[in-house]
């Protein structure tokens, strides 16, 4: 009976430590998921802080910093890829540089991502 018990309590304690794994390499997978597929996401996080969510930067800290409405259509017919580029990269005025946060991949989609917003 003992042993039946240790038995038991073995496998649970297994169940455990499995579970715990699993739960512990998930974040890990995610990001190494994070492709150009994932631009969205990327915008959410990095940059609709100051541009908005649908990057209109209408908020309020948009405008307290000088934000760039990114939906601006004669602003979008006016810049090249390689300026937009460019200013995620490197930062631009009081915008943060992400070249170092990022990787090309990324910066790339974004690029893309901003393209989309053209209203
Ligand atoms: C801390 C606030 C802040 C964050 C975060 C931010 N931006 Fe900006 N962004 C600005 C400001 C301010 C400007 C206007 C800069 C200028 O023209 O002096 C700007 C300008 C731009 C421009 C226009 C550049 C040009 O040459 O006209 C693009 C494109 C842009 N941001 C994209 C992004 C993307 C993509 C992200 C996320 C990776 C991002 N921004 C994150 C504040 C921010």
């Amino acid at each position: 009976m003992k042993i039946v018990w240790l038995t038991v309590s073995m496998i649970f304690v297994l169940a455990f430590v499995l579970v715990g794994v699993a739960h512990n390499a998930m974040p890990a997978s995610i990001d190494a998921h994070e492709t150009a597929d994932d631009s969205s996401a990327l915008f959410a996080k990095h940059c609709a802080d100051c541009h908005g969510k649908d990057g209109r930067a209408k908020g309020f800290k948009a405008k307290a910093k000088g934000t760039r409405n990114l939906t601006d259509p004669q602003w979008q017919d006016r810049v090249s890829d390689e300026r937009i580029f460019n200013a995620i990269n490197n930062g631009k005025g009081r915008m943060p540089a992400f070249g170092k946060k990022l990787s090309e991949t990324q910066v790339n989609s974004l690029v893309q991502y901003v393209r989309g917003l053209k209203r």
